[in-house]
This record gives C-alpha cells, structure tokens and sequence, in this order.
C-alpha cells in the first residue's frame, strides 16, 4: 500500500527518471514493507534481520551502473538484498540513494528502508568555514544556521544523516582535528554542540529538509598523546567529566539522534569497548535512548590496541559495551550471530541496539515514505541556492578574528597600489578546507576574486611561492614545496613598488583534518622565506593567515602591524576577507583555542590549574618557579582574543548575592569611531575547592552591536549550574566560598571582583 502511495507523490513531485520507478513499482505489487511500529516489525524480525540493522557500509558501486558480480562487493550486494544492511555511508545524491534504497525496501523480506550517512562537517555542496573557524564567531544563531543550511543541502541530495557535530574538546593544535570542533572551551563547546544539533535536526526528524545528527567521537579523541593522530589518551576523571563530557551532554539535552564513539583507546580501553562511557554513563545516567555507531573500523581496530584477541571477541566487548552499529568493520555481521547462539550476547542486547536503529528509522519518516529524501527537483532548487550562499558568506565573515590592526592598515584605503602576495591568494581549492567531499573541488571565492570586483584599488596578484607540489586529496598525504623558489624575487620586486602589501599564507587546507597531525606550527614550505624577503623590502604588510589550527605566529606578531586570522573560510572565502580588508564588514571574531607562541607549550588552554609555584620568584635569576627557560608562559593570542576596527572598554563591574550564586553586571562601551559587535566574556575561578579549580573558566558570553559612543550594561547570572564543577567520580558539586569574577573581551583582558557564595537555607 504504502508503495503505491509513494508511486502517486512520485508522479506529483518527480521528473521523468522516477517514472520508470513508478513502472518498476507495479512489477512488484504487492508491497513487502508492513509497517505498524518498531515493536510489531521487531517481532517478525529474524536474528539475522536485527543483526543486519546493525551493519553500515560504505558505498561499494556505483548503483547506476551494473550491478557487481563478484568479490566482496557481491557479497555486500547479496547482504544488501537479503536485509543485512541497516545503513550506508557515502551514498549521495538523489539518484544513487533512491536506487539503493529501492533494493532495500523493494527486495528485502520486510522492506525496511535504509538510512544515509555522510560527513556533513563544514557544509555539503556549499561548503561553509570550519567548524573551529565559525566556533570563532561565538554567534549561536549563526552556526545554527549554517548547520541547518547543511542539513538542507544534504537532505535535498538524499542524506537523512549525518556524522556531525563534532565535539570533542582539544588543547593541542598539533591534532589536525582540531578544524573539526569548537575549540578548547567545554563552555563555548556545549552552546555550539546545542546549536549545531538543533540546526541539523530542526524541530522534527520527519522534515524532509533535516537530517539526524550525530555527536563524536564519544569520548576523548581530543587528547591524543602528543597532538598525533588516532594515539592513545589518558584522561583522569576530572578532566573527563568538567572538560570533555560536557558538549556530549549538551548534544543529549539537545535531543541528538546518534552518538559515534571513536578510534581512541582511554586510560587502557578503547572507547568503542568502554562500557563505562556508553553503557553506564551515556545510555544509563544519561538516559539517552538514541543508538550509537562505531567509528570507521574501529570495532576491528581492539584487536590492533590489544583489547581483543580476535574479531569476534572484539564484537562482544563492542557489544557489550553499548555500540549499536558496526561502521566498515564486518564484525558484527560474521559474529554477532554465532556470539548469541553461544550465549556470549544476550539477545535482548540485540533488540536493543536495533530498537534504536529503527526507532530512528521511524523518527526520520522512513516507514512512511522512504524516498522523502530523493526528490530531485528538491535537489537542483535547494542546492546552492542563493540564500545559501549569502548565509554563508556572512558565516564566513564573522568566522574572521582580527589578531592585530597596530597601524590601522585595516580596512585599507582606495587609490593605493597593493601587492597581494602569496600561495594561497588565488587558491581556489585550500579554503574549501578537509572535510568537503561533496563539495566540487576548486569552486571557493579565491581572495583574489574576491578584491578583484573593488576596482578603486590598483592590485597585483603573485603567488610569490608555490605551496604544495602535487595535486591535494583527501586521502593522501599532502606534498609541499621545500625547495622550488620561483616567484619568490617577482614578488619581492613588487612588493618593493607598492604602497601597501597583503600576503595570504598558510596551511594548505588538506593539511589539517583527520591525521593531519603537524610537530611544527609553523607556515608550510617556503612560506616564512618569503614573507621575510618581502617584509625586507615593505614592512608595511597585512598578514592574512588561512590555517586549520592555530598558528605559531610569533615572528609575524612581533614584524607585521596586521594579521588576520582567516582559518578556512569554505566557499564565499574571498568574497568575505574581501569585505573586511575593504571595510564593509568589521570584523568581531574571538579565538575558541589559544595562539601559541611556541609548538613547545602544547597543550595550551586559558583554563589551566594554577601550580603551586606560578609566578617568578623575588629574584628574577632564581629558577624555581613554573616556567620555560626559554619562552613566556603566556598564549601569544589568548583565548577570547580578537579586535575590531573599533574599540570598546569596560567600566564598572559590580557583583551581588542571590540566594546560591551571583549577579553580575559591566558597562561596555564602543569607545571609536565605527559600529561594531563586542564579544563580553564572563570569567569565574573558584578560589578554593574539594578538587582544584582552573585558574579561569568562562561560564557566559554575549555578542552586542554598538555604534560609536553607545554604552550598554550587561548583566549575567551566575547560579549552581555555572559555579559547581564535577568530581573525578562524575558526582556534582556547588561548594561555598570565594570565587573570583572576571569579565573582558577576552580572557587576558578582564575586569576582576571577588565574592562568596553563601547558600541561604530557605528551609522554613
Ligand atoms: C572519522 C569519522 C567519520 C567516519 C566516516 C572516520 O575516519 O573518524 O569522524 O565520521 O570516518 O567517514
């Protein structure tokens, strides 16, 4: 029945390709799909039918073309029509989904239709900042916007879900994934988490333009040992549940759909097998009912960590341990069958885990119409849309942070003759930035065609130094020019005839992301050579850094007047910066993660705990003291930093009593001459407590826009959600005593009052 309803929309709402489906349809009259609810459908599922929910594949052949004879890719093929796949990942597009979707619900047993995943991580088509850049811009309605503008995009393509958000905490800019997520701050980390899932999933699964969204890697993927890829982490239970735990948690609240766990092994166990995190804490204190997927592989992968002495014991402490899909490992497909007849699994485990899978199924509408996602005219309207492009070009613009403006360079002045120098100046593939797939290679706005259109300015364009020496790619490794100098003397001619020079260098978009893991921070290849050559010539440079992870920008700090910090911007990159160097936009971005000045102090975050010895003795010859012999302690760019072309300043910050917590207001005033948005930054410490507190921790924020003059008092609460922390047990405290208050536009620069907390028995 439900088939030939489909078949009706399908004449309404399809091109002509989809009428051949709807002849196809009638061949296969009557329909296999019986669908009334997960219980019922549960019930006249084999074992093998609720072990295949639970498998996910990644595509193996293009469903447009033959079908595949032989190899592995029949086998999948086979599994697929015998219902033992729950799932696929890497399906896109109208035309592919709906083919593969159609051997689900038109070949199989029960007809139970598939979901789609895809790593829709920084937009789909239209490919937005990335996350740690858009995490700048500390605007929630912003990056709701972009999440749900990437969940239109990618449900218009078919997709019903997707691997993201990421949220996983990193003070290590070494750890190419960083680009990923929102920084280094478990606060501005939930509120992001919240928006993002909210923007992906909407109010409801059901609509055809939302996707489910999926929170990663569960959990502690951030503290990779030395900043490298996939390695090992220890994480103690304080760190684990005030630092890392809390943008999960946030997702939890936020009503994410899927959960994903990760590659890490923490504190000995690989997190695809940790009972404790999935189990106990997310499916069980949590209550979270949704399912949780395995990382690519990583079932398989607890043999490699020495967790499991083979696959099939690898499937059962996965089990076990709460995973409720196998992504790319065939472990839960050959084992998971045996391990229950064997009584190693309990079949109510198994129900479990695929109750989840289809309730998720039904949540999306699946049951219902199982082709709501493959509507190509959907697909060419929504796709690229114009509002889509000016949504993201205005996340874009607030994603920039403004390091430095000393001179003013910025905005620059018409009628001048400016160099614009660099490998990445028209580069119009890097700012797409890593996780962009479904993006179309080289389609971002190149700074270049971004300045172009102001035509009051006499520019040249130089590629001074080339940056890489092969073509990029995802998967491989990406080749840098170490030694080819062409262009490097061209440049520095040029720059030598000019008023004023922009140099846009960096790191090659591919060069962050999944293992991308770097020991040195520094420009790539030829890069520091020739901004040096040319600062040699004209000092007078704006620096405009594409990276994505923080910097070491120490040399540039203390040589260049201004520095932008333009991450990878995605598609509208160069329309964008454009605006800002021309002044049309001022920019208010603020670090999520701290500028190092030195690779050597990784990891560095604001909220650190205080030694027992933090500051220099007396005698500044003596040594005992909590420092480097050879670097300042301190960030270069703290976090929280970033400039406008206006400035503010704060003035009068008062702090009273409420019967568990505090008030707080500051006067924050736009003391220049052009409007702009100020980003305020509430700061708290707890003084002394049953287990040491950071030396700063942000618990609120607010992004104003002020014209020139214009004051405004802004006030925060402060009440036991902001002012308990988490013992290394995972149990919450709200401990009375002195706190400090700090507030600023960011967190070096802040106003400080201190104050107690007295709980007030209001007991009668
Ligand atoms: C990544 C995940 C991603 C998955 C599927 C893995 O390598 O760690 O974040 O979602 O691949 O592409």
């Amino acid at each position: 029945m439900i088939l030939v309803s489909v078949a009706i929309a399908c004449i309404v709402s399809c091109g002509t390709a989809n009428k051949i489906d709807i002849i196809e349809n009638k061949v296969l009259v009557p329909s296999p799909i019986k669908y009334d609810g997960v219980e019922s459908l549960l019930k006249r599922m084999t074992l093998d039918e609720k072990i295949g929910q639970m498998n996910q594949y990644s595509g193996f052949w293009n469903a447009t073309g033959p079908t595949p004879k032989d190899g592995d890719a029949a086998q999948k093929y086979k599994n697929l029509k015998s219902g033992l796949v729950g799932s696929m990942l890497n399906v896109r597009g109208v035309e592919q989904v709906r083919k593969i979707q159609k051997i689900a619900v038109e070949e199989t047993r029960l007809g139970i239709p598939l979901i789609f995943g895809f790593d829709v991580i920084h937009g789909y088509s239209t490919i937005s900042p990335i996350p740690l850049a858009e995490s700048a811009s500390w605007d929630m309605d912003a990056i709701k916007l972009s999440s749900k503008i990437a969940a239109m995009e990618a449900a218009a393509s078919g997709l019903n879900w997707t691997f993201a958000p990421m949220v996983d905490i990193s003070r290590d800019a070494r750890w190419g994934r960083v680009m990923e997520g929102a920084g280094e701050d478990p606060y501005l980390g939930s509120k992001i988490a919240e928006a993002r899932v909210k923007g992906l999933q909407g109010d409801n699964l059901s609509d055809p333009l939302t996707i489910a969204a999926c929170a990663k890697h569960f959990a502690g993927y951030g503290f990779a040992e030395g900043g490298r890829e996939y390695n090992t982490t220890v994480i103690s239970g304080d760190i684990l549940h005030n630092i890392v735990l809390p943008p999960f948690k946030a997702c939890v609240d936020a009503g994410v759909a899927t959960f994903m766990n990760g590659f890490n092994q923490m504190n000995g166990i690989p997190v695809t097998g940790h009972a404790k995190l999935q189990r106990k804490i997310l499916k069980g204190h949590w209550e979270y009912d949704g399912m949780i997927v395995s990382d690519w592989g990583s079932i398989g992968e607890m043999k490699v960590h020495g967790y499991a002495a083979n696959e099939k014991d690898a499937g059962l402490k996965a089990i076990l341990a709460g995973s409720d899909m196998d992504m790319e490992s065939y472990v839960y497909e050959k084992y998971l069958k045996t391990l229950v007849e064997e009584g190693k699994v309990d079949v109510e485990l198994i129900d479990d885990a695929a109750r989840r899978i289809l309730n998720l199924k039904h949540e999306l509408g699946l049951f219902e119409d199982p082709y709501k996602y493959c509507d190509v005219e959907r697909e060419a309207r929504v796709i690229g849309s114009n509002e889509i492009i000016l949504a993201t070009r205005n996340m874009a613009r607030k994603s920039v942070v403004l390091l430095k403006n000393k001179n003013r360079g910025l905005p620059i002045k018409a009628n001048k003759s400016v160099a614009v120098i660099g490998p990445l100046v028209s580069d119009k593939n890097s700012p797409l930035g890593s996780w962009r797939i479904a993006g179309k290679d080289n389609s971002a706005i190149s700074v270049e065609e971004g300045l172009s259109k102001y035509k009051a300015v006499d520019w040249t364009f130089l590629q001074g130094v080339q940056l890489t020496t092969e073509p990029t790619h995802f998967v491989l490794e990406t080749k840098i020019n170490e030694n080819n100098r062409t262009g490097i003397l061209e440049a520095v001619a040029k720059a030598k005839e000019v008023d004023q020079v922009i140099m846009v260098l960096g790191e090659h978009g591919y060069q962050s992301g999944e293992a991308r893991s770097r020991t040195k921070l520094n420009f790539p290849g030829l890069q520091q050579e020739l901004l040096e050559a040319v600062h040699a010539v004209n000092p007078n440079i704006i620096l405009i850094v594409m990276s994505g992870r923080p910097l070491d920008l120490s040399w540039a700090d203390e040589h260049i007047p201004t520095i932008v910090q333009a991450w990878q911007l995605g598609t509208e990159s160069g329309n964008a910066l454009a605006e800002i160097i021309m002044g049309e936009y001022n920019p208010s971005g603020k670090l999520p993660m701290s500028f190092p000045r030195s690779v050597g102090q990784m990891p560095l975050y604001y909220n650190c705990k205080s030694t027992g010895r933090p500051t220099q003795e007396e005698n500044p010859d003596v040594v005992f003291w909590s420092h480097y012999i050879d670097e300042e302690n301190s960030a270069l760019y703290p976090f929280g930093h970033g400039e406008s072309f206006t400035t503010f300043t704060y003035n009068d910050l008062k702090v009273s009593n409420t019967s568990s917590g505090f008030i707080v207001t500051i006067q924050l005033t736009n003391t220049g001459n052009m409007a702009g948005e100020e980003i305020t930054q509430l700061y708290i410490r707890d003084i002394s407590a049953s287990i040491t507190r950071p030396i700063k921790e942000l618990k609120g924020f607010e992004k104003n826009m002020l014209q020139p003059d214009e004051s405004k008092i802004i006030t925060f609460t402060l009440t036991d959600k902001e002012l308990g922390f988490y013992d290394n047990e995972g149990n919450y405290h709200v401990e009375d005593g002195m706190f400090d208050i700090m507030v600023g536009g960011s967190s070096e620069k802040v106003l400080k009052a201190t104050a107690e907390r007295i709980t007030v028995d209001m007991t009668p």
